[in-house]
C-alpha cells in the first residue's frame, strides 16, 4: 500500500524524484486528483494505463507548469493563445497537434495532444520540481468515479501508485473542460466548469458543442464513452423523486437531492441522503464525495435529483448521465 504523504517540500521533492525515476504518483490538481508519470517516458506512462485499467486507445493529458512549455509539445500555439491567457492555470485542456517529442502511448497513436495547466499548487509545485511534463489521468479505474480527496485514492489505487501527495479536497470537483482547437470550428469534447459560452467569449466564434454521445454513434475520442464517471451501484436520474420514488421496489435507497425530502412519500425507507447546494459550482465540488460514499453503503440504488437546464449544470448533467448509464 502506496503511503499517503502531506504535500510539503519535502514530501514534493521526494515525490519529483519519483516521477524522474519512471514511477507513479497520484496528486491533487483543482479538479482532480491525477495519476502521474513522466510524460516523455513511454515506460512510465504505460504503468499508468496498467494501474488503471485503462483501455490503450484512450489519450491521457498532459499536465504543464508553465504557459511557456505548450509550444514544446504542441504545434499551434497562436490558436490556444488566448484561452491559456484567460483561462490557465485553470480547469481548461486543449487539444492540438501533437510535436514528436511526445509518445505516442500518450496520444494513443493519434496525431493531438491534450495539455492542461493546472491551478493547483501541490501540481505546479510536482510538475516544476519533476522538471518534465507529468501525463494524468485522473487516479481512478477505468470508468469508476474520479477522487476528489487522496483517501479516495487510496482505496482504488493505493497497491499500484509509489506514493500518493495529500493536498486536501479537489476544489473544481470535476474533470476538466476539454476542448479540441484542431477543428474548425474548436469542438468541446468534455465539458467541464468552464464554460461553453465563455469559451466562445474569449474565441469570438462559435463551438460544436458535445451531442451527450449517444450509444452506437463512433466516438471521436474514447473517453467520450457513455458509460464513465460510474458507481457500482446502479444509479438513475429523477425528475421527480416525490412521485416516482413510489414506482421503486428496491431496497436500501440513496438520495442525492437538492432539499427537502418532505416530498417523498410515508414508506419510501431512505436509507442515506446528500443535500446538494443549489448553486452549480459548489454542487460540482461535492458530487463525487456524494458518490463515494453512496457507494461505499451497500445499497441496492442511488437516486439522483435531476438538475437544472442551463450551461452552468451541463458538466454535471454530463456526468451524472454518463454515471447512470448501465454496464454494457
Ligand atoms: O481535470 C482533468 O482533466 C483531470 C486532472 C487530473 O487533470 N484529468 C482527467 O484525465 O480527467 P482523464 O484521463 O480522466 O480524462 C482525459 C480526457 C479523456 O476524455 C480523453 O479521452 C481526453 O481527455 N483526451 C486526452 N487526450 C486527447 C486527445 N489527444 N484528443 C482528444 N481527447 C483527448
Ligand atoms: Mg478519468
Amino acid at each position: 500500500m502506496a503511503t499517503i504523504l502531506q504535500a510539503n517540500e519535502d514530501a514534493i521533492a521526494e515525490a519529483a524524484a519519483v516521477i524522474r525515476d519512471g514511477g507513479l504518483v497520484a496528486f491533487p490538481t483543482e479538479t482532480v486528483y491525477g495519476l502521474g508519470a513522466n510524460a516523455l517516458d513511454a515506460e512510465a506512462v504505460a504503468r499508468i494505463f496498467a494501474a488503471k485499467g485503462r483501455p490503450a486507445g484512450n489519450p491521457l493529458i498532459v499536465h504543464v507548469g508553465r504557459p511557456e512549455d505548450l509550444p514544446t509539445l504542441a504545434e499551434d500555439f497562436d490558436k490556444a493563445k488566448p484561452l491559456i491567457d484567460r483561462f490557465w492555470p485553470g480547469p481548461l485542456t486543449v487539444v492540438l497537434k501533437k510535436k514528436p517529442i511526445v509518445p505516442d502511448i500518450v496520444t494513443a497513436g493519434g496525431p493531438t495532444v491534450a495539455v492542461r495547466m493546472p491551478a493547483h499548487p501541490v501540481a505546479l509545485a510536482l510538475i516544476r520540481e519533476a522538471g518534465v511534463p507529468i501525463a494524468a489521468p485522473s487516479a481512478n479505474r477505468s470508468e469508476g468515479i474520479s477522487p476528489t480527496q487522496a483517501g479516495h485514492v487510496a482505496e482504488d489505487l493505493g497497491d499500484e501508485v509509489d506514493m500518493i501527495l495529500d493536498g486536501g479536497h479537489s476544489e473544481v470537483g470535476l474533470e476538466s473542460t476539454v476542448i479540441d482547437l484542431t477543428q474548425e470550428p474548436a469542438r468541446v469534447l468534455r465539458p467541464g466548469m468552464v464554460l461553453a459560452r465563455e469559451i466562445e467569449a474569449v474565441l469570438g466564434a462559435p463551438l460544436t458543442r458535445p451531442t451527450g454521445a449517444p450509444v452506437g454513434e463512433v466516438l471521436r475520442s474514447p473517453g467520450q464513452m457513455r458509460r464513465h464517471y460510474a458507481p457500482r451501484t446502479r444509479l438513475q436520474i429523477m425528475t421527480n423523486p416525490a412521485e416516482d420514488m413510489m414506482t421503486i421496489k428496491d431496497h436500501p435507497i440513496g438520495m442525492v437531492a437538492f432539499g427537502s425530502l418532505a416530498g417523498v412519500p410515508l414508506g419510501v425507507d431512505i436509507a442515506t441522503t446528500m443535500v446538494m447546494p443549489a448553486e452549480p459550482a459548489a454542487y460540482a465540488a461535492r458530487l463525487y464525495d456524494a458518490l463515494h460514499v453512496l457507494d461505499e453503503a451497500d445499497l441496492a440504488l442511488i437516486v439522483v435529483e435531476d438538475v437544472p437546464e442551463g450551461e452552468e449544470w451541463a458538466a454535471i448533467r454530463d456526468r451524472l448521465s454518463r454515471a447512470a448509464s448501465s454496464p454494457a
